[in-house]
């Protein structure tokens, strides 16, 4: 059997922070309303000349080191991001020509916060199959780019930021399983409702290109199908709940965070948390997170990682794996 393991990690933020008390001068909110509702404290902004792929390509290179990989060894590299830098070419392949990766397949997935989990799983399967024997996969997302500034139930939610992992094949697991899911039923509750086929103007009046939520009912959808993934994770697998060494999730708000880790019985040391500083930054806040672990040395080698991520559509997956 053919596994996919992690070889290295990495990631990168924009240099720019912006804190609660910073929003507080652009919109009527308090650090105190942001902290309690959201956990989030701070966090990181592109500025002019910062896009996708120049967040993609550095936290690609810290972890293109940390595996000890040579970019010409990439035979697959996967994006996932709802902010491309372009409609075309994908990010994906503005990244391979930066790295000096060229000639590997290269394409984005969009799956909004889900998006690393669904890209991570698409190179799995490539491994397991044995179509490839290397894979960069990377989360990349200029959330800010997409933001209503006048809008304070959303503007104060979300961050900059890219993480990546260099999956290489092993006998050995590594990734043990992957779950992906999507109802786009809920397509309305969480959305930016402009684009090429449906043209970029919301009405008459109003351009833009804008995310928009319904908070409360995104809140709750999202802490039952996290817990359902987590459970139908654990079954797969024929594994207890106490066997996962580390929850590493998808860093919207600490609230959920917080549901999931107690449908866990975790206590808070097991879960990585960066929602406080990161803010949600999509589908690069999993990668972005597991780099932090890792680097922090919280997180060693042959331990057991349980990922989980939801967003936009709705989506939602998971992913375990032995380090
Ligand atoms: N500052 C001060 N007051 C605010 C702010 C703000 N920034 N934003 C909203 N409020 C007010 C509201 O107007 C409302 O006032 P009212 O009671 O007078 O009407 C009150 O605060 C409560 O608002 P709620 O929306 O009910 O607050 P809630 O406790 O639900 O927290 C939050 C809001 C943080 C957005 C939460 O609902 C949440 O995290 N939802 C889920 C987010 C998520 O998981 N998204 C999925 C991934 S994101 C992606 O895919 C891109």
């Amino acid at each position: 059997m053919t596994f996919s393991r992690i070889a290295g990690t990495g990631s990168y933020l924009p240099p720019k922070i912006l804190t609660n008390d910073d929003l507080s001068k652009i919109v009527d909110t308090s650090d105190e309303w942001i902290r309690e509702r959201s956990g989030i404290r701070e966090r990181h902004v592109v500025v002019a000349g910062e896009t996708t792929s120049t967040l993609a390509v550095a936290a690609a290179q810290r972890a293109l080191a940390a595996a000890g990989v040579n970019a010409s060894e990439i035979e697959l590299l996967i994006v996932g991001t709802t902010t491309p830098d372009l409609i075309f070419p994908s990010t994906a392949c503005l990244v391979q020509n930066l790295l000096g990766a060229n000639g590997c397949a290269a394409f984005d997935v969009n799956a909004a916060c889900s998006g690393f989990i669904y890209a991570l799983s698409i190179a799995d399967q490539f491994i397991r199959s044995g179509t490839v024997k290397t894979a960069l996969v990377i989360g990349a997302e200029t959330l800010t780019r997409m933001t209503d500034w006048t809008d304070r139930a959303t503007c104060v939610l979300f961050g900059d930021g890219a993480g990546a992992v260099v999956l290489k094949a092993d006998a050995e697991a590594g990734i043990l399983s992957t779950h992906l899911h999507a109802d786009g039923a809920y397509r309305h509750l969480l959305h930016n409702p402009v684009g090429v086929s449906v043209g970029f103007k919301e009405n008459e009046k109003n351009a833009g290109v804008r995310v928009m939520m319904a908070g409360s009912e995104t809140f709750k959808v999202a802490v039952k199908t996290l817990d359902s993934v987590v459970t139908e994770t654990l079954n797969a697998n024929a594994l207890d709940r106490s066997a996962i060494d580390w929850l590493i999730p998808h860093q919207a708000n600490l609230r959920i965070i917080e549901a999931t880790a107690r449908r866990l019985s975790m206590p808070m040391e097991k879960v990585i948390v960066t929602v406080d500083r990161h803010g949600n930054t999509s589908s690069a806040s999993v990668p972005m997170a597991l780099d932090e672990g890792v680097r922090s040395g919280k997180i060693k080698r042959g331990e057991l990682l349980l990922m989980e991520a939801f967003g936009g559509g709705f989506t939602w997956g998971s992913a375990l794996i032995r380090f």
